[in-house]
């Protein structure tokens, strides 16, 4: 039984264990954070060779969205953390294993659960806590989307309830769009016959992730909560391709974003890091929606803080102290893959790492195509705009071959 003051040994029977559900780049990351502490780690994904697998202390292939396969493996590594790294999760089987007590999940159940599709953070942000959000309705039909529209108004965003990564989703500027953004929806949802989630489209000046974190403070032995200075990120068809940090904000917007995060975060409740997306317009804030894990765009914090939001999702994991400083300000960059029959290969990385203070990242991922994250170049700099120009040029330089 894991305390904060005692951490097991790896592989023997008095290990402390994380299991990790879904196992890719970020999971990755996790993985190195938790053994440098002394962690047993469990990696499971849906497919072998998924990032985490290859550097986890033991590797599971299961489908994480079948709640007796989850329970089998749960019950069959007895963790003392479930990590869930990805939305699609048997998340209501998770809620069971945890009331049992036969899992700590991180944060907690409930958060999976409640983060796994669009509807129940926007529903527990918007009508539970009041927290300011774009106008939006529900749809399960094409009619039910018109209708949908016609309430929050044109330009609006249509993307389907289950979906990451921009996948199935769209801008539409008038009502002759729709029928398409449907199809397209229809197309790019995780699951078939899919409800669908129509926003009004927030005309903001610019975009951030407020990293935040839940642990125990040492001074009170209480849940405690720290912020990372903004990250600014940038999205091509809603997938993320450039992020840097410390993003330039007013202190009113900086103020109205931690209370924003410190609300919605505190009623997941649990220990970990949360990824806060935020829509920033003047000093107005609008909460858009809410990982509770580390985040994408937070790859930049390997290069830019004292302790990486990998780190810090490590030790809020093991209730231990946070700090969350910046060092350096900085940037990274997405490495994408292209389309190819087999393994594929990196060339160019003497040339991206002679771009000044920058290192690059491949995840090792078995399979490559067109617009999948292969790796990220990450750069520190003087300011944010040199470091984005280090971490874009660093990206380039790195060329992707198939096979
Ligand atoms: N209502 C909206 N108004 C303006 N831009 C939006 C809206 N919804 C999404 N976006 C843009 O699309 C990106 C991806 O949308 P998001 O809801 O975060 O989907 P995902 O879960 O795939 O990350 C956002 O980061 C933002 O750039
Ligand atoms: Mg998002």
């Amino acid at each position: 039984m894991y305390t904060p003051e005692s951490v097991g040994t790896p592989l023997s029977d008095n290990a402390t264990t994380v299991l990790l559900l879904g196992s890719g780049e970020l999971g990755r990351e996790v993985t190195f954070a938790l053994q440098r502490l002394g962690v047993e780690v469990h990696a499971a994904d849906r497919y072998e060779g998924a990032p985490a697998h290859h550097t986890a202390n033991y590797a599971h292939v299961l489908d994480m969205t079948d709640g007796e396969q989850v329970r089998e493996l749960v019950e069959r590594v007895r963790p003392d953390f479930v990590v869930p790294e990805i939305e699609s999760l048997a998340t209501k089987e998770l809620e069971r294993l945890e009331e049992e007590g036969l899992a700590t999940v991180i944060p907690t159940a409930r958060a999976a659960r409640l983060t796994m599709d669009r509807e129940g953070i926007r529903d527990l942000a918007y009508h539970e806590l009041g927290l300011p959000t774009s106008a939006y309705a529900y749809a399960s039909s094409y009619d039910e989307l018109y209708q949908g529209a016609e309430e929050v108004g044109y330009p609006c965003v249509v993307k389907p309830i289950m979906s990451s990564s921009g996948k199935g989703q769209s801008y539409v500027a008038n009502a002759d769009e729709l029928s398409g953004a449907w199809e397209y929806a229809m197309s790019g949802a995780r699951v078939s016959n899919q409800r669908v989630i129509v926003e009004q489209f927030i005309p903001f000046d610019y975009e951030i992730t407020l990293l935040t974190i839940r642990s125990i403070a040492p001074e009170t032995d209480r849940d405690a909560t720290w912020f990372c200075e903004p990250i600014g990120h940038r999205q091509d068809r809603g997938d993320y391709v450039e992020s840097w940090q410390p993003a330039a904000m007013s202190e009113t917007a900086l103020d109205n974003a931690r209370s924003v995060a410190a609300r919605i975060t505190n009623e997941l409740g649990g220990r970990g890091v949360f990824g806060v997306e935020l829509f920033v317009k003047g000093d107005d804030v609008y909460f858009s929606e809410v990982s509770p894990r580390p985040h994408d765009t937070g790859m930049v914090t390997m290069a830019t803080q004292r302790f990486s939001e990998f780190d810090l999702h490590a030790r809020a994991i093991l209730g231990l102290p946070i700090d969350s400083t910046l060092v350096s300000p900085g940037a990274s960059a997405v490495i994408y893959g292209v389309d190819s029959d087999g393994p594929v290969s990196f060339s160019g990385l003497a040339d991206a790492m002679s771009v000044p203070e920058t290192d690059v990242r491949l995840f090792g991922k078995p399979e490559s195509f067109s617009r999948r994250r292969m790796g990220v170049a990450i750069s520190t700099a003087e300011d944010v705009a040199q470091g984005r120009e280090r971490a874009v040029s660093a990206a380039e330089r790195v060329k992707v071959n198939p096979s």
